[in-house]
C-alpha cells in the first residue's frame, strides 16, 4: 500500500496552509506562464488539487497520474465538474502514453525516487512525454535547504526532519492546524542535487532551478515570510529539451 493511500482527504488540510498559496501556487504559476489551449501531464497529480486549478484556465486536456489509488478515487470524486480531465492510476515510471503534451508538471514528483536509478525513471518518463519545445515544471522538495534551518517551518504549519543527509534518506514532513494539533505525516526522500542535475542531462534535457518567490499581495508581511525565503524547503524546477 501506497503511503499516500492512508492520508487521503487529510492531505487536503494540508493544501489548506497559507504557504501553498502564497509561495508555491504563486510560483508555480509564474513558471507555468499562460497554458491556454495547452496539453498538460500531470505526474504525481494526488487528489487532483492542481488539475482542477488548471482545468479552469481553458486548457486544451489534463491528463493526471498518481501511483496512489486512494488519491485517484479523491480525484474523479472531486473533479465531476471538470470535463477536461482524465486520471490514470499508475506509477510515473510506468507511464507510457501514445502522446506527447505541451506542458509536464511534477508537483512534489521527483522527490519520490528512492534511487538515482528511480530519478532517472521519472525523467525518463518526464522526456518520453514532452513535445519537441514543451516544458517540465516542477515543484520539489529543496534537497539543499540545510538542516539547521528544517525546524524553523513549524510557523508555517509543519516540521522537516531527516536523520543524515545521505542519498536515499527519508525526509519526513509532520503537519499541522493553526491550533497545532497533528494533522498528518509522510516522508520523500533526499537525492543530491548531483544526483537530479546528471538525471536530466543523462535524458539530455536542460535543468533549473527556481527560487519559490512571494505573492506580491503578502508584501507588507515579509518579516513572516522571512524563514520561509531565506532558505526554502520547497524548490521550482524547469527542464527542456537540450537542441544543438
Ligand atoms: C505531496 S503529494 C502531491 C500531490 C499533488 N501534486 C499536489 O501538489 O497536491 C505527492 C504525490 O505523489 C504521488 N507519488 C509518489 N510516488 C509516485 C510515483 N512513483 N508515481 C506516481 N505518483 C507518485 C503520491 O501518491 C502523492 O499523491
Amino acid at each position: 500500500m501506497n503511503q499516500y493511500d492512508t492520508i487521503g482527504v487529510k492531505y487536503y488540510k494540508c493544501k489548506q496552509q497559507p504557504w501553498r498559496k502564497y509561495v508555491e501556487e504563486y510560483t508555480l504559476n509564474k513558471m507555468l506562464g499562460d497554458i491556454n489551449y495547452k496539453t498538460i501531464l500531470d505526474l504525481a497529480c494526488g487528489d487532483g488539487f492542481y488539475s482542477r486549478k488548471f482545468s479552469i484556465r481553458n486548457p486544451k486536456k489534463i491528463v493526471g497520474v498518481d501511483i496512489s489509488k486512494e488519491m485517484i478515487v479523491l480525484a474523479n470524486e472531486w473533479s465531476t465538474k471538470f470535463t477536461n480531465i482524465e486520471y490514470i492510476n499508475k506509477d510515473a515510471c510506468d507511464v507510457d502514453l501514445p502522446e506527447k503534451f505541451d506542458i509536464v508538471t511534477g508537483i512534489y514528483l521527483l522527490c519520490y525516487a528512492q534511487t538515482e536509478t528511480q530519478l532517472n525513471n521519472f525523467v525518463k518518463t518526464i522526456k518520453k512525454h514532452l513535445k519537441n519545445d514543451g516544458i517540465f515544471i516542477g515543484i520539489n522538495d529543496n534537497i539543499m535547504q540545510s538542516i539547521s534551518n528544517y525546524k524553523k517551518m513549524k510557523k508555517y504549519g509543519f516540521e522537516k526532519s531527516i536523520d543524515i543527509q545521505e542519498n536515499g534518506q527519508p525526509i519526513k514532513y509532520d503537519f499541522y492546524d493553526d491550533d497545532g494539533s497533528f494533522i498528518c505525516c509522510f516522508d520523500d526522500y533526499y537525492l543530491s542535487k548531483k544526483i537530479y542535475e546528471n538525471a536530466f542531462l543523462k535524458n539530455n534535457l536542460t535543468i533549473e532551478w527556481i527560487f519559490p518567490e512571494l505573492d506580491p499581495e503578502e508584501n507588507n508581511r515579509q518579516e513572516y515570510w522571512n524563514d520561509f525565503l531565506t532558505d526554502p524547503p520547497i524548490i521550482g524546477l524547469i527542464a527542456k529539451h537540450i537542441t544543438i
